[in-house]
């Protein structure tokens, strides 16, 4: 059983994720699926669709213009939120440090934290995959964390087309799992996320210590997203 996940990032409408909720709830699978919609578009009822967020405040309550915090997405009935997303770090300076505290307000509430980590391509370059992908782990996991997720996103890769080599994706995995069990949590999903579709999903999910993958452009429409959900059992 796999985890897939789709990141609508700021597209669709209400009536899309209708229709895709709709069109995945007829799919047969024992994967886990996630659809992880603006704010506005949550609230609603998935069925067997688990619905996420795609950013959560690092505060409970207050004067903060614009934020929304895990205490309210929990409330819309989403069991998930993505944070420290390679746009988030990007567009908003997001350190480890801010992912962290945003995870630790996630798990409060109940939210499950999809905990992105992964390199860019000049840290690719200077040859710090490795190191930048294990700090991540280990800096943005709140301490006494049970349940999160991590998704490795190379990137570079992210909405480019390019994926990186099978041996680049199991090195990065094994890595995260070997530091995942350092730290008492070998039990934690760890996802892919980077140009997954169709025709690379079962491939990329064949690898050692990849539990699933996180969904950029190819969720957005159910004909592209289902034959990832049915590429693997
Ligand atoms: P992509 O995005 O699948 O469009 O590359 C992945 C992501 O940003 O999670």
């Amino acid at each position: 059983m796999k985890i897939i996940a789709g990141n609508w990032k700021m597209n669709g409408t209400s009536d899309a994720l209708h229709t895709m909720i709709t069109a995945l709830n007829d799919v047969e699978t024992s994967n886990t699926v996630i659809i992880c919609p603006p704010f506005t578009m949550l609230g609603v009822d998935g069925g067997r669709v688990a619905l996420g967020a795609q950013d959560v405040s690092a505060h409970d309550h207050g004067a903060f213009t614009g934020e929304v915090s895990a205490t309210m997405i929990a409330a819309s009935g989403a069991k998930y939120v993505i944070v420290g997303h390679s746009e988030r770090r990007q567009y908003h300076n997001e350190t480890n440090d801010i992912v962290r505290a945003k995870a630790t307000a996630a798990i409060a509430a109940g939210l499950t934290p999809i905990i992105c980590v992964g390199e860019t391509m000049d840290e690719k370059n200077d040859g710090k995959t490795m190191a930048i992908i294990e700090s991540g782990v280990r800096e943005c996991i709140p301490t006494d964390a049970r349940h999160v997720i991590v998704a490795y996103e190379p990137r570079w890769a992210i909405g480019a087309g390019l994926t990186p080599t099978r041996e680049e994706i199991s090195a990065a995995h094994t890595l995260i799992a070997d530091t995942l069990r350092d730290m008492g949590m070998d039990t934690t999903p760890i996802l892919y996320g980077a140009s997954v579709k169709g025709s690379n999903a079962s491939e990329i999910m064949s690898i050692d210590h990849v539990d699933g993958v996180l969904v950029g452009g190819a969720s957005l429409k159910p004909d592209d997203f289902i034959p990832i959900i049915t590429s693997v059992n």
